[in-house]
C-alpha cells in the first residue's frame, strides 16, 4: 500500500492523491504542495494546529507523553549534566562537543561578547524606564548596521560568525538593558567567566568593588537557559524562519523573534505569572481566580498553564519545579510565599475538572519567573532572560533553514471574506 492520502471534493467529485512525508519519529505530514494546483483549494488551519512548516532535525517533542529532546538527547539528561554552552553547540552543530571543541566554542563566544562601543550609546536614546524587551528588539536589530561586511547569507563562514556573534552579544545587550533601567554604568564582559556567570557579572557587578556570583545562581541559570534554549517551531522560532525566508539578514530575523517572544501567550508569560500571583495574593483567593479562568465570558486565563503541544506535564516545568525548590529552600521572604502560593494553585487546578478535561498542566513559565526573581532578576527582565537562552535555538533554526534545499519564501494564502467587485463611487455621490 502506498503512503498516500486521497482527498475528494464532494462538490465537484474531483479526487487527488497526496503523498505522506514521514520523519524519523512522531506524526508524518500530508504533502499538500500540489493541492491548489490540482484542486483549486487551499487548506485552512488558523494557528497552524495541524501544519508542519518544515523538516527539522533539531528538537523533538511528544506532547502527549511529555517528551522533549534536543538532537535526540532527553532534556532531563542535558539539564542534569551539561552547561548552556555545550547545549548551544549541540543545537547549532548537531553534536555534543568534546573537551577541545567546547573550549574552542566557548572561547569564540566569549571573545564576541563585547559590543561595539557605539552600540552602547544607543541605550541613552531610550527613556530610563523603557521596557528592556523594547530595548532588546531595537538594539539586536541594529547589530546588522555593524556587520554589513559579513552579511552574505550564502557564505558559510559569514553565517557561522553571525550565529556566534548573536549568542554572545544578546547577553551583553540584555545586561545593558538592565543597567539602563537602574541607572548603573555598563559592565564589560570578562573573557575568563563562563557564559551564565558572565551575564550575572554584567548585570550585578559595579565598577565600585569586586563581584562574585553565587554558584547556586549560576547553576540555576544554566539549567533555565538549557530548558529555554529551543522548542521546535514555536511562535518566535517560526517568526525567525518566516523573516529569514525573504533573505533578511540574521540580526533582523532574531530581532523579529525577540518581538514575537514578548507576547504573554509566549515568552511574556513568565512575567505575567508573577503579576497574577500578586493579584491572587493568598490561598483563600485561589477559587475565585480558578472560576474566572473557567468563565467563557471572561478573557482571564491562568498564566503559566496550558500548552499548544503538551497535553501532559511540560517536562521543562518538572525540572524547573525541582530547581525552584532548591533555590527557594532557604528563603523566608516574599519569593518563598509566592512559590508556596504557586504550589497550592497548581494542586487546586490539577484537581479541577475544567483543567483535567482540557489537559491543562503547568508549562515552563509557571515556575521560571519565581526562580529568576529569587536570583535578584527583576520582573521586566524575565522575558529578556528567555530571549537570551532562546537565541541559541533561533540561530540553530536559521542555520538549518539556510541549508534546506526546499527553502522558499513563506507566503500563506487566505480565504477572502471581503466585498466582491464593486465600482468606484465619486466623492460627491458617497
Ligand atoms: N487558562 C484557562 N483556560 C485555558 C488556558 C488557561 N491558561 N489555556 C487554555 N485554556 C482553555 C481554552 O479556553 C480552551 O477551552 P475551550 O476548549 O473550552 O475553548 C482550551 O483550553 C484549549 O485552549 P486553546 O487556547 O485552544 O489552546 P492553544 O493551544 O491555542 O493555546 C496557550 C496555548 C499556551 C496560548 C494557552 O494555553 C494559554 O493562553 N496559556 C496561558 C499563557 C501561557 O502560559 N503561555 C506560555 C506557553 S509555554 C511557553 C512559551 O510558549 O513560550
Amino acid at each position: 500500500m502506498s503512503d498516500t492520502v486521497t482527498l475528494t471534493d464532494n462538490t465537484t467529485g474531483r479526487s487527488v492523491e497526496l503523498p505522506i512525508q514521514r520523519g524519523s519519529e512522531g506524526p508524518g505530514a500530508i504533502d499538500i504542495s500540489t493541492l491548489y494546483r490540482e484542486t483549486g483549494l487551499f487548506t485552512y488551519d488558523p494557528g497552524f494546529v495541524a501544519t508542519a512548516s518544515c523538516h527539522s532535525a533539531i528538537t523533538y517533542i511528544d506532547g502527549e507523553a511529555g517528551i522533549l529532546r534536543y538532537r535526540g538527547y532527553p532534556i532531563e539528561q542535558l539539564a542534569e549534566h551539561c552547561t548552556f554552552m555545550e547545549v548551544a553547540h549541540l543545537l547549532i552543530c548537531g553534536e555534543l562537543p568534546g573537551v577541545e571543541k567546547l573550549a574552542e566554542f566557548q572561547s569564540t563566544i566569549h571573545k564576541h561578547m563585547m559590543v561595539n562601543e557605539s552600540l552602547t550609546k544607543f541605550f541613552q536614546g531610550f527613556r530610563y524606564d523603557s521596557h528592556p524587551m523594547a530595548m532588546m528588539a531595537g538594539v539586536v536589530a541594529s547589530l546588522s548596521a555593524f556587520y554589513h561586511d559579513t552579511l552574505d547569507i550564502e557564505n558559510l563562514e559569514h553565517r557561522a560568525e553571525a550565529a556566534q556573534r548573536m549568542i554572545a552579544k544578546v547577553a551583553t545587550i540584555a545586561a545593558a538593558s538592565y543597567k539602563r533601567n537602574i541607572g548603573e554604568p555598563f559592565m564589560y564582559p570578562q573573557n575568563n567567566l563562563h557564559y551564565c556567570d558572565n551575564l550575572l557579572h554584567m548585570m550585578f557587578a559595579t565598577p565600585c568593588g569586586p563581584y562574585e556570583s553565587d554558584p547556586v545562581a549560576v547553576r540555576a541559570l544554566n539549567i533555565l537557559f538549557i530548558l529555554h534554549a529551543d522548542h521546535e517551531q514555536n511562535a518566535s522560532t517560526s517568526t525567525v524562519r518566516l523573516a529569514a525566508s525573504s533573505g533578511a539578514n540574521p540580526y533582523a530575523c532574531i530581532a523579529a523573534g525577540v518581538t514575537s517572544l514578548w507576547g504573554p501567550a509566549h515568552g511574556g508569560a513568565n512575567e505575567a505569572v508573577l503579576k497574577q500571583l500578586d493579584e491572587i495574593g493568598c490561598r483563600e483567593n485561589i477559587p475565585k481566580f480558578i472560576a474566572r479562568a473557567k468563565d467563557k465570558d471572561d478573557p482571564f486565563r491562568l498564566m503559566g498553564f496550558g500548552h499548544r503541544v503538551y497535553k501532559n506535564y511540560d517536562p521543562r516545568a518538572t525540572i524547573i519545579r525541582q530547581v525552584a525548590h532548591e533555590v527557594l529552600e532557604n528563603y523566608q521572604g516574599k519569593d518563598r510565599r509566592m512559590f508556596d502560593l504557586a504550589l497550592e494553585l497548581e494542586e487546586i487546578a490539577l484537581k479541577d475538572e475544567y483543567f483535567v478535561e482540557r489537559k491543562l498542566y503547568p508549562n515552563v513559565d509557571f515556575y521560571s519567573g519565581m526562580i529568576y526573581h529569587a536570583l535578584g532578576i527583576p520582573r521586566n527582565m524575565l522575558t529578556v532572560m528567555f530571549a537570551v537562552a532562546r537565541t541559541a535555538g533561533w540561530v540553530s533554526h536559521w542555520m538549518e533553514m539556510m541549508c534546506d534545499p526546499v527553502k522558499r519564501i513563506g507566503r500563506p494564502r487566505q480565504v477572502y471574506d471581503g466585498a466582491v467587485k464593486r465600482d468606484f463611487v465619486p466623492m460627491d455621490q458617497r
